[in-house]
């Protein structure tokens, strides 16, 4: 549990976002490094472990909330039919608690669901100034070179803060203020509540104000304190894609930072992207040009890339991945995969294992040591350890129906471009002639052979295609291999 854990954490979420343009995608919606806007927001508030974890929804609050409860069913999703201002979001949240017979005793956080690079260390920070000088509210704040739209903060010559200004209702003296309300506070919780009760609505926008809380909190004689962030990058919020796109890279930039802090080479940062549950041991290499997504994870000593995409996909120490697409799959210590490769979710590469160029994996177990070298379609499959399929062959696993499953035995040489029709048995130590379809099972040790005769009609191309380059060719080698057959040139050769 963290220290000083909050009795709730509010996040709101309410807004439309129309400037991220969307027709399809609620603004929380809208993901990077794995995850959503409002995922960032939650995750980062679940770090404190708080008692309640509430968000508050409303525009296209159906997806909002569904993707809330797939993702953390410990969240309490909150509908403010209207939006009708940030105190009346904090409002509705505390009555919808109130009216579960929860009475909050403590610290209640109050954050957005559009400042995904906010961490849970500048939330720690913020509950820890908050009950450590004793305030009603903390707010925290930051000096931005831009101050424009937010709400300013307003202190007393002593320092002292004493209320914040909307960008909409300042003066112009308030509008030079650099130091910015980020929208995020630690609350004493009967306080807020308190506080919010005597809102009113008479400003520019008409609506209820969670800033003006500060104002009143202080003018009834209780501590109003701030807390300035150390890197204002950290309470951007997003209203377009182009500050999405921002805010992905610097977030991707932290994740660079501290894999490499923690011993992974990454070759070329600017063009390596990672999600946020990425895992990775020492001394693995990324070359550039790859994103590794969802839960994917890099053994020691592993190397992924150039050009690689890999999925919620394992790979084990010592395994080389190079321009390979992955979903779902695992890839054993020391298994070579690619260059192009697509290993489909189920894939599972044993220990030295390969899946080489031009290659398709799907829901294929390969044992230990065994290759899959060229040109090859695996779907289906179980192959044993230590055997190899012959380039460009093909697991026929549809019967444009149902899917079938092949096995291949142990130590097995398949011959190239076979067909394996499934249900198929394959097995151990089995060979199989190039060019074969194997739609009967092997047993062990057996060749299996499905070949036509091969018949050659001579003299054909000449016969049928006359005057083309194929029977002037025929025609000279025909003719070379009578002077070979000349037995004065064989006489004629020196030592003969
Ligand atoms: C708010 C602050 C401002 C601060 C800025 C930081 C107020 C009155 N102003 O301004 O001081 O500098 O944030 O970004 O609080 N929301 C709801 N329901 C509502 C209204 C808003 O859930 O009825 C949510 C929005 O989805 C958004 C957040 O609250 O996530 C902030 O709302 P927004 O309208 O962007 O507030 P600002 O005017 O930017
Ligand atoms: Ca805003």
């Amino acid at each position: 549990m963290s220290p000083n854990p909050p009795a709730a954490v509010i996040v709101l979420a309410a807004g439309e976002g129309t400037r991220m343009k969307s027709a399809a995608l609620p603004k929380v919606l809208h993901t990077l490094c794995g995850r959503s806007l409002v995922g960032h927001a939650v995750a980062a508030a679940q770090e404190l472990t708080p008692e309640h974890l509430v968000v508050v929804v409303g525009h296209m609050r159906d997806k909002v909330a569904a993707h809330l409860a797939e993702t953390d069913p410990s969240v309490r999703a909150v509908v403010q039919q209207e939006q009708l201002g940030t105190g009346h979001a904090v409002r509705v949240a505390l009555e919808a608690l109130a009216a579960d017979g929860v009475v909050l005793d403590g610290t209640v956080v109050v954050s957005y669901g559009d400042v995904p690079l906010l961490t849970a260390a500048t939330l720690r920070q913020l509950t820890a100034a908050h009950l450590a000088d004793g305030n009603a509210v903390t707010v925290l704040t930051a000096e931005v070179p831009d101050p424009a739209g937010y709400g300013r903060i307003l202190r007393a010559a002593d320092g002292a803060v004493q209320a914040i200004v909307e960008h909409k209702d300042a003066s112009d003296a308030e509008r030079a203020i650099a130091e910015i309300n980020s929208g995020v506070y630690a609350f004493d919780g009967k306080l807020l509540a308190e506080g919010l009760g005597e809102v009113r609505t008479d400003n520019s926008q008409g609506e209820e104000y969670l800033t003006d809380v500060l104002g009143i909190l202080r003018e009834s004689g209780h501590r109003v304190g701030a807390l300035v962030a150390d890197d204002f990058r950290d309470i951007l919020g997003i209203n377009d894609r182009v500050q999405l796109a921002e805010t992905r890279r610097i977030m991707n930039d932290r994740l660079l930072d501290a894999a490499m802090r923690a011993g992974v080479t990454v070759v070329d940062p600017a063009t390596t992207w990672l999600d946020v549950q990425v895992t990775f041991e020492r001394d693995a290499v990324v070359l550039p040009n790859t994103q590794l997504q969802g839960s994917t994870s890099l053994g020691e000593g592993s190397e992924v890339g150039p050009n690689c995409t890999l999925k919620d996909t394992r790979v084990g120490a010592g395994a080389h991945v190079s321009n390979a697409t992955a979903d779902r799959a695992v890839v054993g210590a020391g298994a070579e995969v690619g260059p192009y490769a697509y290993l489909r979710p189920g894939t599972v590469l044993g220990e030295r294992s390969k899946a080489g160029t031009y290659v398709e994996m799907k829901n294929a177990v390969v044992g230990a040591g065994s290759k899959v070298p060229h040109l090859s379609y695996v779907g289906d499959a179980t192959i044993g350890e230590g055997t190899n399929i012959g380039a460009a062959s093909v697991f026929v696993n549809y019967d444009g129906v149902n899917k079938h499953h092949t096995t291949i035995g142990s130590h097995c040489r398949t011959g190239s471009d076979n067909m394996f029709v499934a249900p198929v048995t394959v097995g151990d130590g089995v060979y199989t002639a190039a060019g074969s379809v194997i739609y009967k099972d092997v047993p062990a040790g057996a060749l299996g052979v499905t070949r036509p005769q091969q018949r050659n009609v001579e003299g054909w191309v000449e016969r049928k295609r006359p005057g083309t380059a194929a029977a002037a060719a025929a025609a000279a080698a025909r003719a070379g291999q009578t002077s070979t057959e000349d037995p004065e040139a064989t006489e004629a050769a020196p030592g003969a």
